[in-house]
């Protein structure tokens, strides 16, 4: 099977073997198959973080539970469930819809619902981890469904549970089917993000609802973000690094302009898009993969772009922003 159109990168690659899951049986299936049993496995969601550099040998499970439903109301919170197959951006505008705000700053994020917890999303102020109750997983081997909370998780920036291999990591060892959301009650705008202040300020509404909220961040996306669309991407190629006061003392020396966000517990995240940027990588091309024009940090398919064209210009950019700063930028991507 073709995974062209399964990657928001739209990059080629051909899947030997791939089995649409639209359920927790249909994961059972899989693993009590004779032949993809045992066999090795790729999870797959809506695509938006993943790079195909070659054709994929594993059985690639592709994810289609669908589903919302409201669990529970209760006095401080909405619980909300939907299937890992659900469209993100679909699921926010839903539950705003029904009157259920909190996902808000989500909006517009590419990618289905049980990709979500895997790289933790974040954007404006808001990660996933923050309004998150619980997922469902079947496990790859023994067939077994499991409910894991936030603590089995372990959200960390762009990164969880199931992306890491080996002893205790589940990357490629379960499948989530389901994932029950945490909307906290009363409902409190999260406005701190520099942008949203921005749009604040220039309509002289300082208590937005929700709908406001949204409207806003899908306009601030529009803006500067390429829609996988009409140009593939797999959103910021990298994570923004996060180095000591010294390292981002070090740096401030080589360039006093470079952006740095104090963090809580003592460290400094600088702005990836800003380092790559200012090693005068925006708009440029590497064959067929380019740098976006409006966000340095977004690798995009300029038309035709293999995964290894993808990879190549991401290793210079790398190399770039390693000589300049001495920093190296980790993608945030699963690179397949
Ligand atoms: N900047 C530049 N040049 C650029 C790009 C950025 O100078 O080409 C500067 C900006 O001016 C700004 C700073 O870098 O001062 C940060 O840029 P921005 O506000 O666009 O956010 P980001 O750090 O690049 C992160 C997330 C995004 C998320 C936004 C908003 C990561 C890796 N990326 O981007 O998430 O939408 O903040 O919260 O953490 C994603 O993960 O795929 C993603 C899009």
């Amino acid at each position: 099977a073709s995974l062209r159109t399964l990657n928001t990168f739209g990059l080629p690659a051909v899947a030997r073997t791939l089995v649409r899951i639209d359920s927790a049986r249909a994961v059972r299936r899989v693993v009590d198959h004779p032949e993809y049993g045992r066999a090795p496995k790729l999870v797959l969601g809506g695509g938006s973080n993943m790079v195909f550099t070659r054709d994929v040998s594993p059985v690639v499970l592709k994810v289609e539970v669908r589903g919302r439903r409201l669990v529970e109301e209760r006095p401080d919170a909405w619980i909300v469930e939907a299937g890992a197959g659900e469209n993100w951006h679909d699921f926010v505008a839903w539950t705003l819809a029904q009157g259920w705000p909190g996902l808000e700053n989500l909006a517009l994020i590419p990618g289905t619902v049980g990709a979500a917890p895997v790289q933790n999303i974040g954007a404006y102020g808001i990660e996933l981890k923050d309004r998150f109750e619980s997922l469902s997983t079947v496990d790859l081997v023994t067939g077994r469904s499991v409910t894991l909370d936030a603590r089995t998780c372990a959200f960390g920036y762009r990164d969880s549970v199931f992306k890491q291999e080996g002893f205790g990591g589940l990357a490629g060892k379960s499948v989530i089917t389901h994932v029950r959301f945490r909307l906290p009650r009363p409902w409190q705008p999260v406005l701190g993000y520099l942008e949203l202040e921005r749009r604040m300020h220039e309509t002289g509404n300082f208590a937005p609802d929700a709908q406001t909220v949204f409207g806003w961040v899908c306009d601030i996306r529009r803006g500067k973000l390429p829609d996988p669309s009409d140009v593939g991407n797999a959103g910021s190629f990298f994570k923004n690094p996060v180095v000591t006061v010294e390292q981002c003392r070090d740096i401030i020396g080589r360039d006093p302009a470079v952006v740095h966000y104090p963090m809580p517990d003592g460290s400094v995240k600088l702005a990836a898009g800003w380092l790559i940027d200012a090693c005068g990588w925006k708009g440029k091309s590497v064959g067929r993969a380019g740098v976006y024009e409006k966000q340095a940090l977004v690798l995009v398919n300029r038309g035709g772009a293999s995964g290894a064209e993808v990879v190549t210009l991401a290793r210079a950019i790398q190399e770039s922003v390693y000589g300049r700063f001495g920093i190296r930028l980790e993608p945030e991507p699963v690179i397949v």
